[in-house]
């Protein structure tokens, strides 16, 4: 199994301060029967600043100590870059995830202009990269209206014509799926860790075929141990 999205390293951001945390941490996701994670430590300007140079180093460190303890797990390097005034400066010198071409973001559930978001990943498409939207279900702007039951129209393909000539604006989720972006679910949003209405947002977007990749988000080893990876084994096995 691979985890896409993981606070894993040392001391970077909000997940473990100390390397022996972020070894109880990978012991835990070896024995829930990961094989790969790609550390994403945050990436927000003011709030955490640990430049790229800062998280290979911090590979390299938990590569040894991993070796050192006999956990066999591969871990590769990654950013989750937070969508804001900063990000184009920080993507002057992207740290994709390992060697793909995956740049991981958050959306802030403040940003509420889908232009913004559409020229800023559309940028990132440009430039050779394929933004992967972190936890698109935690993002208000996705958020299955409360009434909804399943329907396709809000998913509802921007092709459509209206009664005149004129091409129907692109829902925002179709526009970015039609640019190539990969989107990452955590695996917690499918068993309400962030509310019932992340839960469905969640489930919607598994049905109708959104989500592209898993991950736990992880940021401490209690949040390793709550999560039930069963239900979801054979999407973390893609
Ligand atoms: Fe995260």
């Amino acid at each position: 199994m691979i985890d896409f999205h993981c606070h894993l390293l040392p001391g970077l951001d909000d997940g473990p301060e100390t390397m022996d945390e972020s070894l109880a941490m990978a012991l835990a996701l070896q024995n829930a029967g990961f094989k790969t994670i790609y550390c994403t430590p945050h990436a927000m300007k003011g709030y955490y600043d640990a430049d790229n140079k800062a998280v290979l180093s911090a590979i390299s460190d938990l590569r040894t100590r991993l070796k050192d303890e006999n956990i066999n797990l591969e871990i590769l390097p990654g950013r989750e870059y937070y969508l804001d005034e900063f990000l184009g400066s920080y993507l002057k010198q992207p740290l994709p995830l390992g060697k793909t071409k995956y740049i991981m973001i958050e959306i802030p559930n403040y940003v509420l202009s889908s232009r913004f978001i559409k020229e800023a990943f559309f940028r990132i498409k440009c430039g050779g990269f394929i933004p992967m939207i972190a936890h698109p279900e935690r993002c208000r702007l996705f958020a299955v209206p409360k009434k909804k039951t399943i329907s396709l129209s809000w998913l509802s393909s921007a092709k459509n014509k209206t009664s005149g000539s004129k091409t129907k604006e692109h829902s925002l989720i179709n526009y970015l799926k039609e640019i190539g972006c990969a989107f990452q679910g955590n695996i917690g949003s499918f068993e309400g860790l962030y509310g019932a209405e992340v839960q469905k947002t969640a489930e919607y977007l598994k049905e109708t075929k959104v989500i592209t990749h898993y991950g736990t988000d992880a940021h401490s080893l209690q949040a390793i141990t709550r999560l039930n990876m069963e239900p979801m084994n054979l999407e973390l096995k893609t």
